[in-house]
């Protein structure tokens, strides 16, 4: 019996959390296999590190507020799609998309919408790949698809993300004009250093390629 999380089957936040914790742990050891995968074929790996969690109750219950929803356990499931959230940092904006394709190519995993930040930055500057993915948990009896939100970006990426989601939570949101500003010139000058250092990676790569052959 395949069943999605919505059906209304779900009795407990126990049983959510169980539910989400499966869907990490599994799309955890994918990522980590694909990884290993990479550094055996490739001799390198995508992957610099991933950080995963469960949404807390408290941030749950405050946006389902924000989208002017009850709190209830159904509203949970079916409009909170970060509960389970899995975060890949990587070197390159190249790797990015590489790990995305590896993701989507995975028989039991299901994309269910793709944001791309990297190619459409948001105005703030946020750079940064996002999938809402679903995968099958397989329970004693049952079946269940459960959602979760893959973010790849690279660690310069990462670096400016971490730096303003702090000073946006200082200010709750509205942090001066002449901050902001600062920001979007960081995340310009992000984006420029993470070409450069692709380039500079390629050629490399290029160097050693005729070094081989040689
Ligand atoms: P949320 O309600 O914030 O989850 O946004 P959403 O459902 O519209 O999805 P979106 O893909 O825009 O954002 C999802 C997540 O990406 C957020 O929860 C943050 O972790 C991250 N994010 C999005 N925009 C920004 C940003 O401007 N700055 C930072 N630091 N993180 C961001
Ligand atoms: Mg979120």
């Amino acid at each position: 019996m395949e069943l999605n999380l919505s059906d209304g089957d779900i009795k407990s936040w126990e049983e959510v959390q169980l539910l989400y914790n499966s869907a990490l742990k599994q799309i955890n050891t994918k990522i980590e296999i694909l990884n290993d995968e990479f550094q055996e074929v490739h001799r390198y790996n995508p992957i610099e590190h991933t950080k995963s969690r469960i949404k807390t109750p408290e941030s749950i219950v405050k946006k389902l507020k924000r989208h002017g929803y009850e709190s209830t356990l159904e509203n949970m499931i079916r409009y909170v799609n970060d509960i389970a959230g899995i975060r890949i940092i990587c070197s390159f904006t190249s790797d990015i998309y590489k790990i995305a394709d590896m993701v989507s190519n995975q028989k039991d995993i299901q994309v269910l919408t793709i944001k791309d930040y990297i190619m459409n930055p948001k105005k703030s500057g946020y750079r940064s790949y996002h999938m809402i993915v679903s995968i099958p948990v397989y329970l004693s009896n049952k079946i269940i698809d459960v959602k979760c939100e893959i973010q790849i970006r690279t660690v310069a990426m990462d670096f400016w993300a971490s730096l303003e989601h702090k000073i946006q939570y200082k200010f709750e949101g509205s942090a001066p004009a002449h901050i902001n500003q600062e920001l979007l010139e960081c995340a310009t000058m992000v984006a420029n250093l993470d070409a450069r250092m692709l380039s500079l990676n390629d050629e490399i790569q290029a160097l050693a390629g005729t070094k081989d052959k040689g």
